[in-house]
């Protein structure tokens, strides 16, 4: 399924200057996607994600080392990736509908040949009947499934996810996890998903990437070898629970979790 390296991270260092000194919020992170590959991120709260995140959207520089993307440095905005961040962000006053077209308003792309691409990936997450409602009629999980789609309606190679279901309750992640896969095995995309979730990052996952605490650096990248598609039964396979072992161990031996003592 996967193709040549599409995102490639070279030792890129970021640093954040502020009233109380420097912050090193990432260090010599390297890796790289390949087209078509599901990467996921996982690492404690604040090692770094959000800003890796900035740095793939070309919405921050990095002190050292270079981002590319399809063979390009980049060095501005881009415009060629679809982006979700925890907080859905819909606008009040728009529809679900108008709020997935706002995505391509915003780029100066006429809307009306697009209406009804933007129906049916609001019908691919099981939002049929609601193109019409208003952020406020949705639920968390319905208003996250809306940036979704508006993060989609262009067409993009590239899904980069920012911890989208940390808001969620635990059967709506189940839910849109399942949605997230469907998404990406119909889509061909490239996608980068940020999460504090172990078992969502072994779920989804050709690759997790393990981050150590800040200063974010790569601890280490497990192959997640199970076939597809996943059912959310695989979560009870042995092998699932020797992968989400493997990533709790990495914490544990970084002081990120600390285990009951005297316990085997
Ligand atoms: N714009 C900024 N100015 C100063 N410090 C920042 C800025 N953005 C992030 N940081 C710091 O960099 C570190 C990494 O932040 P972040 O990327 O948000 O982590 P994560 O998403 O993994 O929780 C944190 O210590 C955070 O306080
Ligand atoms: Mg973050």
């Amino acid at each position: 399924m996967a193709g040549g390296k599409f995102v490639d991270v070279a030792e890129v260092s970021r640093r954040f200057r502020t009233p109380l000194g420097d912050i090193a919020a990432l260090e010599a992170v390297s890796f790289d996607v390949r087209a078509g590959e599901f990467v996921s991120i996982v690492g404690p709260s604040g090692c770094g994600k959000s800003t890796l995140v900035m740095l793939l959207a070309g919405l921050l520089a990095p002190t050292s080392g270079a981002v590319s993307i399809g063979g390009l440095v980049v060095d501005r905005p881009q415009t060629n990736l679809g982006i979700v961040f925890q907080s859905p962000v819909l606008l009040a006053w728009r529809s679900a509908l108008d709020n997935v077209l706002l995505q391509l308003e915003m780029r100066g792309i006429p809307t009306a040949p697009h209406r009804e691409r933007a129906r049916t990936l609001l019908g691919s997450v099981g939002l049929d009947g609601f193109e019409h409602r208003y952020p406020h009629e949705l639920s968390g999980g319905m208003r996250q499934r809306v940036s979704i789609c508006r993060a989609l309606i262009h067409d993009p190679p590239l899904l980069v996810m920012d911890e989208p279901f940390g808001a969620l309750d635990a059967l709506t992640r189940d839910q849109i996890t399942l949605d997230i896969q469907r998404i990406w095995a119909r889509g061909q995309k490239t996608v980068v998903f940020i999460t504090h979730s172990i078992t969502e990052a072994v779920f989804l996952s050709d690759r997790v990437l393990v981050m150590t605490p800040r200063p974010g650096r790569v601890d280490t990248l497990i192959e997640v070898d199970l076939p597809r598609p996943r059912r959310l039964a695989v979560r009870e396979d042995p092998r699932f629970a020797a992968y989400t072992r493997q990533i709790h161990d990495r914490f544990l031996a970084r002081g990120v979790l600390r285990d009951i003592e005297g316990v085997a």
